[in-house]
């Protein structure tokens, strides 16, 4: 009898490892994001206190200012800004391109992705494991597809701007932006691990940081 149960006990384990965030075991779980004791997510805000506006979020509703370095701006819609979604596994996001913006290469650790093209077109693409770029041109209307945790991008080749909705499978994706992860840690990653990894100088690497930095 031992055996089996064992046997079973590895399989639901296993299942549970491979799913992305925990199934739900009440209604509704409204983030109390104020509560100081953490638990993987929020703890629920008390019943009597959660109505409609928990679960409400207008910011995706207009383009956002892309007039940065990389020409683009995401606009988030998750748990941190819609306390409702805690514990739901979905959350949202809006990104705006200016022509020649780009999304540069990133991360989600807890999310795949899927875009939904509002307006323009965007050149797309993820890097599998095995170092495969997988990339294509969408426009208006089409929908394009990142693994949870792939590299990815997405650039406006085009003369107009251009805006993507964004799903993920998440409640709080998590972003590791490569470039800005790397050169712009606090504390800093030390120059040495960032010569040696690009194969290029200290002056480079100086280069790369004052103009990663954030804006003052
Ligand atoms: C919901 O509750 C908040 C305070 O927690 C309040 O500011 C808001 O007006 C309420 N909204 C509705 C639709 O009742
Ligand atoms: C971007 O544009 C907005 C409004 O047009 C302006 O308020 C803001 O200062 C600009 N930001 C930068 C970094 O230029």
């Amino acid at each position: 009898m031992a055996a089996p149960l064992t046997l079973l006990f590895l399989l639901v384990l296993a299942y549970g490892t491979n799913a992305a965030d925990p199934d739900m075991l009440q209604d509704i779980c409204v983030a109390d994001t104020k509560s100081a004791p953490k638990v993987n997510g929020f703890i629920c805000k008390e019943a009597s206190k959660v109505n409609a506006t928990d679960f409400f979020f207008d910011g995706l509703a207009k383009p956002g200012a892309t007039n940065n370095t990389m020409g683009s701006l995401v606009t988030t819609a998750n748990v941190e800004k819609i306390p409702g979604l805690n514990t739901l596994g979905v959350s949202m996001a809006r990104i705006d391109y200016a022509p020649g913006g780009l999304n540069p290469p990133h991360t989600h650790p807890r999310a795949t992705e899927i875009v939904f093209v509002l307006e323009g077109e965007l050149e797309v693409g993820f890097i599998t494991t095995a170092n495969a770029l997988f990339s294509k041109t969408i426009k208006k209307g089409e929908i394009f597809v990142f693994p949870r945790g792939l590299v990815h991008f997405q650039q406006n080749n085009g003369k107009v701007p251009a805006a993507v909705i964004a799903a993920f499978n998440s409640q709080l994706p998590g972003t590791q932006s490569i470039a800005v992860t790397l050169f712009t840690a606090s504390p800093p990653v030390p120059d040495n691990v960032l010569t040696k990894a690009f194969q290029i100088g200290t002056k480079e690497v100086d280069k790369i940081k004052e103009k990663l930095a954030p804006k003052k």
